[in-house]
């Protein structure tokens, strides 16, 4: 039997679309794998009563497809399905460098990235790879098509995630189908702008380059709160904040020593709207590890 913890991840950074992402220190799902005739799922955990557990409909069953290892799988959730942390990119993250071991494939973390974004397919639609891309290989990463390229940062950050939901496949029906070449312009600025500051550890940086005038707009009016807590948290002293993924978890970086205020800041503002919430107090961390 093999285990392997696959961390929690926020993709976009809001300038970076589709594009980067980052693994997060806390938290993480747990996968456990044992070799078996035909794959079967059994799911505990935080949200553990929304994911199926019937391999044709789960992530993790897709990624055991991909390379052709049946197992008998057990996914221990730390990651809450629908927060925008990469719940569904965990667990196949976890299960791919689990199953690739457990079969001896032989594939590098790189080699299984497109692997693990097949299941990301079965819950968005598309196999986007920001989120299984910094959950297989730690830090900041930017995902395209040709590759993958990955940076060891260690940015502080805070993911606070209320308890709402936003459905991925929700918030990919409002992003406009063109942009104006303004906009364009900023973006791009920005995505340049936080990928330095990734490569110096420079909190200043990257939330400055966090800035997205394209898709973050359109898809703050389906987290309710989400103003208040993102002019909360650059109050208390946060560099910059976006929507985590595709909400509703909220992403603020911060230099350590706001951490803890920044934290409290968001927490108090989900709840004056009515929202309990929790707040991870993290930093940019490692990627999947194999016990
Ligand atoms: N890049 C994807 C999106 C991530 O924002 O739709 C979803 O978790």
């Amino acid at each position: 039997m093999l285990t392997v913890r696959a961390p929690a991840t926020s993709a976009n950074l809001g300038s970076g679309f589709d594009v980067f992402g980052v693994a997060l220190g806390t938290p993480a799902d747990v996968v456990r794998v044992e070799r078996a005739p035909k794959t079967t799922i059994s799911v505990t955990g935080a949200g553990s009563e929304y994911i199926p557990e019937d391999p044709a409909q789960n992530t993790v069953g897709a990624v055991a497809d991909a390379l052709d290892a049946p197992a008998r799988i057990h996914i221990d959730k730390g990651v809450r399905p629908s927060s925008g942390l990469g719940s569904s990119a965990a667990s196949a993250a976890a299960a791919a460098v689990a199953l690739n071991d457990l079969y001896d494939r032989g594939y590098t973390r790189e080699e299984l990235v497109p692997i693990a974004a097949e299941g990301e397919a079965l819950v968005s639609g598309e196999a986007h790879a920001d989120n299984v891309a910094p959950s297989l290989l730690g830090g900041f990463t930017i995902a395209t098509d040709d590759g993958v390229t990955q940076v060891d940062a260690q940015i502080p950050v805070v993911a606070c995630l209320p308890e709402t939901a936003v459905s991925t496949r929700d918030a990919r029906d409002v992003i406009p189908d063109s942009a104006a070449l303004e906009d364009v312009v900023d973006t791009v600025g920005n995505a340049a702008t936080l990928t330095v500051g990734m490569t110096r550890n420079d909190p200043d940086l990257v939330g400055r380059g966090m800035e997205d005038a394209i898709v973050t707009p359109k898809r703050t009016s389906l987290i309710d709160g989400y103003e208040q807590v993102r002019t909360a948290a650059l109050d208390a002293g946060a560099t910059g904040v976006t929507v985590s993924g595709a909400g509703p978890g909220v992403l603020a970086v911060c230099h350590q020593h706001d951490q803890r205020a920044v934290a409290s800041a968001m927490l108090e503002a989900f709840e004056a709207v009515g929202i309990d919430s929790r707040a991870y107090q993290t930093r940019v961390g490692e990627g999947a590890r194999l016990y």
